[in-house]
């Protein structure tokens, strides 16, 4: 990849060459179009598991939950029957637009001060890489707000006036980061530099304030929580892998703590009240010589490629090649990923294996570190989604986004047990290093399995054919290896998963693949490959525009080792073949490569676009959606032939667009107030093709206010949105 210049996430590379044994099963399989439908038709299950479900994915409407007394049910007073606001068009405008009677606020935007010793943002000004410790990071993605109670300043999910904001700063845009753009001098990075782009990676901690009359929405500039987790925070590992010699570096040769987390994107919460952060491409932060692959063993060499750190490559950023000066050089040298001393516990050569977790944040309690938990597995994490159901296990569903990557879960050994709100880091203890690892096999029949990855189970053992496993830290460090001789189905890149507070229903993004058709196959699974000409000159391919895969566990267990699924929606422009468009989508709801999604705890469902396909047309937005549940739809076959289940067709009253941001950004990142009256949402780089930082492409967030600035910065912010009316988001 071509350093400084603009990232891309679709710049990441296919990894996934192995030719697992489901791969040659699924294309042998004939769709039988009568068994799913006929196994979802009654929707009695449903309605009597509503009334069980708490935490994770519907925790801000259990009142009671607090002091850990019995769930109450989703209220159905709440969920709109259809919705109704005024759809937002298609757009090309470099403006946040939302329905009439709707109102867009920035609240926070790159470089903003979190503590009140530190100056306002200034685009003329650009303040010390030390400074960013205490200003907004850049690329502002995954999110959650946490109520906090005013008299014990602890979590309470039903508190809406006060809380706490809590969202990843995914990359650096450095040609606005920096004053005149990123540079290198004498081909090193200048530290300060570096500083800045470190810093601004990570997470942000601010505590907010809404005015129940207005619903004006504010940060609380000198409040003690306000706080920034950065590419250096001292980290803690838990969970299988903690303490493993693949953890071992000169910082910590026991393997028990690690710098930084970064290329967060994604996220998750968890029922205790703690944020999940997701460490995606990480792999591209990191160097590694031509000459390096000498001195490792061959399972090194097997894992370093399947993780897409072959020898001789560059790192995206080069943090490597800084100086020290300000700070330690140690804290440099460990990008470069070479076997450089006589051991592993002198120098950074695992330093890859460091990253690529989920780490467990307490908003509440800024005193400990930071926990990557291990047993997770470690790939390029995308997101996650707690299924919480008392008395039962933990689910939490995971994505790895990169093209043909699996999807995953994570069942805790511990069941669910809501005395357990406000347990922080001691509650993560129990529940996420203790469990089962399990990953997603799709069968074109509209069954699936989760195949479990454990130590000596399935094959992974020390005669493995893919990989040598000797324990369970080499199978969770390497989980798509494990995951690889398993026979797991490559997906379309899986970003986020969320929950259906109604029904427990999982619900997966499919970006897009631009491989689909070629060096990946289709199955029922991932069923399109078509060509669609952008901006009247670029033929794109594959599954261009994504889809939205669902899936019920048997018997509606958590810890279940089956399950049916369908495509609750597709993709697509509204004028495609009806064998693309297959869900139906009109003016009023066609997207683009989804990507976040969550369910509010009412059940209504908010999808985001990260989109490079219909940009041509509009801008990345934000839609509404109230879904029915699997098998609400048909049999169906695409434009290439393959056939597939797809969920029921949509209408302009079951999915609209809400909200359209500016130029060349994505739409990420949501969150609540459970009082369903402040829908907080993250712009992430707009303007992020400029040639120069002279020159930007886009002057938002300044033309929110000022829709006739021509010269403002760009720059990733927070959006809240509010009723002018004070009323409810989609009410
Ligand atoms: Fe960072 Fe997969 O989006
Ligand atoms: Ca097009
Ligand atoms: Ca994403």
């Amino acid at each position: 990849m071509t350093e400084l210049s603009p990232y891309h996430e679709d710049q990441e590379l296919d990894n996934n060459t192995s030719d697992n044994i489901h791969f040659r099963d699924i294309l042998e399989q004939h769709i039988s179009r009568r068994s799913l439908i006929s196994k979802t038709a009654s929707g009695a299950v449903a309605l009597t598991l509503a009334s069980t479900l708490t935490g994770c994915n519907d925790n801000d409407n259990n009142n009671s939950n607090n002091n850990g007394g019995t769930p109450t049910p989703v209220d159905p007073n709440q969920k709109p029957e259809k919705l109704s606001f005024s759809p937002v068009s298609k757009n090309l405008d470099d403006i946040v637009t939302v329905p009439e009677g709707y109102q867009a606020t920035v609240l926070y935007a790159l470089g903003d001060s979190i503590n009140p010793t530190y100056a306002e943002w200034d685009d003329n000004n650009i303040p010390s890489g030390p400074s960013f410790q205490f200003r907004s990071g850049d690329c502002h993605d995954g999110m959650h707000y946490f109520g906090m109670n005013a008299s014990t300043q602890r979590f309470d999910e039903s508190i809406s006036d006060r809380g706490l904001l809590v969202m990843n700063h995914e990359y650096i845009n450095p040609t606005f980061l920096h004053p005149k753009g990123p540079t290198k001098v004498d081909g090193r990075r200048p530290e300060d530099e570096v500083i800045r782009e470190v810093n601004a990676h990570g997470v942000s901690v601010i505590e907010i304030k809404k005015d129940k009359t207005s619903q004006k929405v504010e940060v609380v500039k000198n409040s003690i929580f306000n706080r920034r987790i950065t590419g250096s925070t001292v980290m803690d590992f838990a969970g299988a892998a903690a303490g493993s010699a693949l953890l071992a570096t000169a910082y910590s040769p026991a393997g028990r703590q690690t710098r930084g987390t970064h290329n967060n994107c994604g996220n998750g919460y968890t029922p205790w009240g703690t944020y999940l952060t997701t460490e995606e491409n990480f792999i591209g932060y990191f160097a590694r010589s031509t000459t390096d692959d000498a001195l490792r063993s061959p399972e090194e060499i097997i894992a370093l490629k399947r993780y897409g750190l072959k020898a001789g490559s560059g790192s995206r950023y080069g943090w490597e090649s800084a100086i020290g000066g300000v700070e330690s050089q140690d804290l440099y040298d460990r990008w470069n990923a070479d076997a450089k001393a006589d051991m592993a516990t002198k120098d950074y050569r695992n330093g890859p294996n460091t990253f690529g977790w989920m780490v467990e944040i307490d908003p509440f309690d800024g005193r400990q570190n930071p926990v990557k938990r291990t047993s997770l597995g470690r790939f390029a994490h995308e997101d996650s989604a707690c299924r919480a159901v008392v008395g039962q296990q933990l689910a939490f569903y995971m994505g790895d986004d990169s093209r043909g990557e699996y999807i995953y879960k994570f069942v805790s050994d511990a069941k669910w047990d809501a005395n357990d709100i406000n347990g922080g880091y001691a509650a993560g203890d129990k529940y996420m290093n203790a469990g089962k690892l399990y990953v997603a096999k799709f069968n074109n029949d509209g069954s699936g399995q989760w195949i479990e990855l454990s130590f000596g189970k399935n094959g992974l053992n020390q005669t493995n054919a893919v990989y040598p496993f000797n324990s369970q830290a080499d199978v969770v460090t390497f989980a798509r290896l494990a995951a690889d001789s398993v026979g797991a189905t490559k997906m379309d890149r899986p970003e986020w998963c969320t929950v259906n507070p109604e029904n427990g229903e999982v619900y997966v993004t499919l970006t897009n693949n631009s491989n689909r058709g070629s060096s990946y196959p289709t199955d029922a699974a991932n069923p399109r490959t078509y060509e669609d000409l952008y901006n009247n000159t670029k033929t794109q391919k594959g599954n261009v525009n994504g889809h939205i895969i669902r899936f019920r566990e048997t018997a509606d267990l958590t810890t279940a080792e089956s399950f049916k699924w369908d495509i609750y929606l597709f993709g697509a422009e509204a004028s495609m073949a009806a064998n693309i468009n297959l869900s139906g989508l009109t003016d009023n709801n066609d997207l683009s490569s989804p990507d976040g999604m969550w369910f509010d705890p009412r059940g209504v469902l908010w999808i985001q676009t990260d989109d490079g396909a219909y940009t041509d047309v509009t801008n990345c937005m934000m839609l509404a959606a109230l879904p029915g549940q699997i098998g609400d739809g048909a049999a169906a076959t695409t434009s290439n032939g393959t056939e597939t289940l797809v969920g029921k067709k949509v209408t302009d009253e079951t999915l609209r667009r809400f909200l359209t941001g500016p130029k060349q950004c994505e739409i990420t990142g949501i969150a609540m107030t459970p009082d369903y009256k402040a829908i907080f949402i993250n712009v992430q780089h707009p303007g992020e093709d400029s040639d120069d930082y002279a020159t930007p492409a886009s002057n938002w967030p300044a033309t929110q206010t000022n829709p006739n600035n021509t010269t403002a910065r760009p720059r990733s912010a927070t959006v809240v949105i509010t009723r002018t009316d004070g009323g409810v988001i989609a009410g």
